[in-house]
């Protein structure tokens, strides 16, 4: 067997490049900067675009890097024989540079010559377009791969869906591409079977896009003044036929990877991918992997409730819970985030630079979402006998709901223990529920004069009697001025705005944790009254300074008395009990908000 590397086929690729008058470019982020439309680098060509689009590239035309990437459209596929949420791909570009001829002819040596991948002619499969009313089948295509050698009955001719590459629907530079694929099988599934052949013995491994057309507002597509190739080779998938495999996960780029997860879980992966352990080895891996490089990014961003955080907090306890089937008592990741940053800090020296970061977010994350599991799984069980007794096998989206409102457990996680069970989750029904459960915290945070109480789970409500004591602390620390701006809680954490030229100093932010946790520790009962507005401001009640007030409000005091309390604020609530139940107060972040206004993030541990 083959054992190339992804670091050897990663210094192939660029030497062959550079000796072909191309410069080595430094790959970018995996969190791409000015582009709102996605969370994620998700191609090679990505952070060229500005450059195919015509502006001057600073290191010339005929360019070479390797690229991070993250998909995750696909990522319930993960655990299969391909399907990966992060992967790499090493890509050459001309700007108005080569075109067809050249850039085929390199695909070609670079696949075939003994001095670089030395791919036998016959395992090599080619498609190019067909041709259709927008544009003409892509015969000068054709005919270079022949001229290389590519036999006639290698070449498939196939639709704009497989060999076209450029904006969908919208107007932009695109083009007709050529992929590559290696034919892993012996004996054709068909006479049909030809490259790209769904029957999952041609894999592709590499594409030459030729972007030659500008799609204008009229959806015609006129030729382009300065023609460009983009070509993107999966990193991945290359070295998968050079290991003589047929999945990404057998190969030397899993190999270390895998061994720790066996040495973590004492699981055994068989290989093939046909067991349950199998598949979780595998999701575990790819997951692990994905949340180490996003974490171990310059600009890596931590597990929330929101955009890329809210992938990665998806990514890493999903890792979480298949290493749960794996070991009773679960594996932690961390082992097997030190292997990849091991396996890839040459390429990516980042992943060293930022090892504690991703190290003490992955414990951080791990030991957080434990919590939930344990609840929510507990919960999930309780109802199961009488969810199957329903014959249709569908777990109403409702109690899906409930499961996620209350112990934040995940809507894909009870998902996926209801497939286990055989069943589905009424998932319109859900994001229904969803829907309507903003609309009224909405409405309710406006009766309650609280600023965004989206979520009333266990966590949600201690947040937010936290956030009373924060507003007093604040108030204690630096004046009467404090006064809040905005709130929003979630079950994972509170935010509060408020009223104050500077950001705080380290003193004064040690001295509000401390009151707050003194609170907490006093274990003070909180009391709920219903009064008019004046009265309540004359209680020594804190109100909202222009805020509308119903005719009665509430008051929540938390405190041993009406007269010796902590804090009395009007709110709607709710609240909890005690102050005792709430845990450790931590700020994490303090900073500007908008003029004057600050803001303070902070959790309970
Ligand atoms: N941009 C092309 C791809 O990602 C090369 O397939």
């Amino acid at each position: 067997m083959n054992r190339l590397t992804a670091d050897e086929l990663r210094g192939k690729y660029i030497n062959f490049f550079v000796s072909k008058g191309h410069v080595q470019i430094q790959g970018k982020s995996l969190l791409p900067e000015n582009d709102p439309t996605v969370l994620f680098t998700t191609a090679g060509m990505h952070p060229l675009v500005p450059y195919l689009l015509g502006e001057e590239h600073p290191a010339g035309k005929r360019l070479v890097d390797f690229q991070k990437c993250i998909r995750t459209g696909d990522i319930d596929s993960v655990g299969d024989a391909s399907h990966l949420t992060f992967f790499e791909m090493l890509g050459n570009w001309s700007l108005g540079d080569y075109f067809k001829e050249d850039a085929i002819k390199m695909s070609f040596e670079f696949l075939t010559s003994p001095e670089w991948l030395n791919i036998p002619i016959e395992r090599l499969g080619i498609t190019v377009f067909q041709g259709d009313s927008d544009a003409p089948r892509d015969d000068e295509s054709a005919e270079i791969w022949k001229s290389a050698g590519i036999p006639e009955n290698r070449i498939a001719y196939l639709p704009k869906e497989d060999n076209w590459w450029g904006p969908a629907g919208t107007t932009g530079p695109c083009g007709p591409d050529t992929e590559m694929f290696y034919y892993i099988g012996d004996t054709p599934c068909s006479n049909d079977c030809k490259p790209g052949c769904s029957c999952g013995l041609w894999l592709e491994i590499w594409n030459d896009v030729f972007m030659q057309y500008n799609k204008n507002v009229d959806g015609e597509f006129e030729p382009l003044a300065r023609k460009c190739v983009d070509t993107g080779m999966g990193i991945e998938r290359t070295v998968t036929v050079l290991n003589g495999k047929s999945s990404v996960y057998d190969t030397t780029i899993f190999e270390p990877i895998i061994q720790a997860i066996e040495q973590a879980s004492g699981s055994k992966y068989q290989g093939g991918g046909n067991t349950e352990t199998d598949k979780s080895i595998r999701i575990v891996a790819d997951h692990a992997r994905s949340a180490t490089f996003i974490l171990g990014d310059p600009k890596a961003v931590s597990p929330s409730n929101v955009g890329a955080g809210y992938v990665l907090r998806r990514i890493i306890r999903r890792a979480v819970r298949h290493g749960r089937k794996l070991k009773a008592e679960g594996i932690s990741l961390i082992p097997i985030a030190e292997v990849v940053v091991e396996q890839f800090k040459n390429a990516y020296p980042e992943l060293e630079e930022n090892c504690g970061f991703i190290m003490s977010e992955l414990k951080k994350e791990e030991a957080k979402f434990m919590e939930t599991l344990q609840k929510g799984e507990h919960e999930f069980e309780k109802l199961l006998p009488n969810l199957l007794k329903d014959p249709r096998k569908i777990m109403s989206g409702r109690l899906a709901f409930k499961l996620y409102d209350t112990f934040g457990f995940p809507i894909e996680l009870t998902e996926e223990l209801a497939a286990e069970s055989g069943m589905t989750v009424n998932r319109e029904e859900f994001e229904e529920a969803f829907k309507k459960h903003q609309e009224l915290s909405r409405s309710q945070s406006g009766q309650a004069f609280k600023g965004g109480l989206g979520d009333q789970g266990e966590m949600a409500v201690k947040y937010h009697t936290a956030t009373h004591l924060l507003h007093q602390a604040l108030k204690l620390t630096l004046g009467d001025h404090a006064a809040q701006k905005g709130s929003n809680i979630t079950a994972e954490r509170l935010r509060f705005d408020f009223t104050h030229d500077s950001a705080l100093t380290a003193d004064q932010l040690k001295q509000i944790e401390d009151i707050v946790n003194e609170q907490i520790k006093k274990d003070l009962p909180i009391s709920i009254e219903t009064m008019t507005i004046e009265e309540a401001v004359k209680s020594g009640a804190i109100a909202l300074f222009g805020e509308k007030y119903e005719s009665q409000v509430k008051v929540y005091t938390i405190g041993f008395s009406q007269v010796d309390f902590f804090t009395k604020e009007v709110c709607g609530g709710p609240h909890v009990e005690r102050t005792g139940s709430l845990g450790i107060f931590k700020i994490q972040k303090e900073q500007s908000s908008s003029a004057g206004v600050r803001r303070i993030r902070a959790v309970l541990r």
